[in-house]
């Protein structure tokens, strides 16, 4: 009765802020409805760019417990630790010896990460699309999420199974469809850009109240506005986005009215945000507290998660052993 089977990966990077959320996570929570769903917690794609490993695991394990306070669901879902089920590894060899080396250098994704990193452009950098490619295909998925930025890396993966059942004359692979989604962009406290953790502008979706007012209140507004007395443009105020985001229909109505006649100050607005803002995360955080309290249980849910991976991803390396004549 389901639409098909949804493969995606996210690299461990902790703490989940609200641009995961709204742009990733809850997304993955609405797949469930309509798809079987595989999400894996990519910590070998971690490695290609992290100096210390140290947090590693416990990278994992925030990650899942905010997936699990989000919604999703492991009784349905499969939630997991990529480097749990190695069978992906295997398969990146065997892919590897199949995509063209000037392919990989030329996407935009790689050439961007050579200009953050440039001393460290290691080989498994290179490889970061075949071991994605591997994922995918290792659990036959039907359908990838993606942002229009990460196409790209798609149709490299689609180009892999063409390339791949054309070289053992047999399909074998699957080719995933791409599910562009529209997905919400959040911008960080400053209002200029993309929240994210290394640029210290997030809202981590655990934090504390306390701590999420202090940081709205540390967001930038209209700069024009300068005077609690000038009108101000919520069109360009970042915390007016937020009330579209988080505060009820009449109550962003009213806001906007406001901001124009100079009715309602930006320190008032923020205060109203921080409000809303903590009342809609709040069962999402008690969940989630619920979750930290019982690490152990969370361990089992993705141990489990990599049971059911692995079973899926040992018949399809019996498949392409047997086609590739190893
Ligand atoms: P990765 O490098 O694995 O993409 P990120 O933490 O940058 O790690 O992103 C994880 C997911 O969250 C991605 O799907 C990304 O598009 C989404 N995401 C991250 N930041 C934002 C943001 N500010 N707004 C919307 N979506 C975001
Ligand atoms: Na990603």
């Amino acid at each position: 009765n389901k639409k098909g089977l949804v493969f995606s990966g996210a690299r461990p990077t902790g703490r989940q802020h609200l641009g995961n959320l709204l742009g990733a996570i809850q997304n993955y929570v609405g797949l469930q409805q309509d798809y079987d769903c595989i999400y894996s917690i990519v910590d070998i794609h971690a490695l290609t760019t992290v100096e210390t490993t140290v947090d590693l695991k416990q990278n994992c394990l925030e990650m899942a417990l905010d997936w699990l306070a989000a919604g999703i669901n492991p009784d349905q879902s499969i939630m997991f630790v990529q480097s749990h089920v190695p069978q992906v590894m295997e398969l990146h060899t065997i892919l590897s010896m199949m995509v063209s080396l000037g392919k990989l250098t030329d996407l935009p994704t790689f050439k961007e990460k050579v200009r953050m990193h440039p001393n460290n452009v290691n080989y498994g950098l290179v490889g970061y699309p075949v071991l994605m490619s591997a994922d995918i295909l290792l659990y036959k998925a039907n359908a990838v999420p993606v942002g229009i930025d990460q196409a790209p890396h798609l149709e490299f993966t689609r180009e892999v199974v063409r390339t791949f059942n054309y070289r053992v004359g047999k399909q074998v692979l699957v080719e995933p469809q791409m599910k562009v989604t529209q997905f919400t962009k959040v911008m960080g406290l400053d209002g200029v850009n993309k929240m994210s953790k290394s640029l210290d502008n997030e809202i981590e979706i655990a934090a504390d109240a306390e701590t999420t007012r202090k940081r709205v209140m540390t967001m930038v507004t209209d700069t024009q506005r300068i005077r609690r007395t000038d009108p101000g443009n919520p069109d360009v105020c970042n915390v007016f986005s937020f009330h579209k985001m988080f505060s009820s229909q009449a109550e962003v109505d009213t806001i906007e009215q406001e901001c124009r006649s100079a009715g309602i100050g930006c320190v008032d607005c923020k205060k109203k945000l921080a409000v809303n803002l903590n009342n809609s995360l709040e069962p999402l955080r008690s969940r989630r507290h619920e979750f930290e309290s019982k690490p152990d249980q969370v361990w089992e849910i993705l141990y489990d998660g990599a049971d059911r991976a692995r079973k899926i991803a040992d018949q399809t390396m019996l498949e392409v052993r047997e086609a590739v004549g190893l």
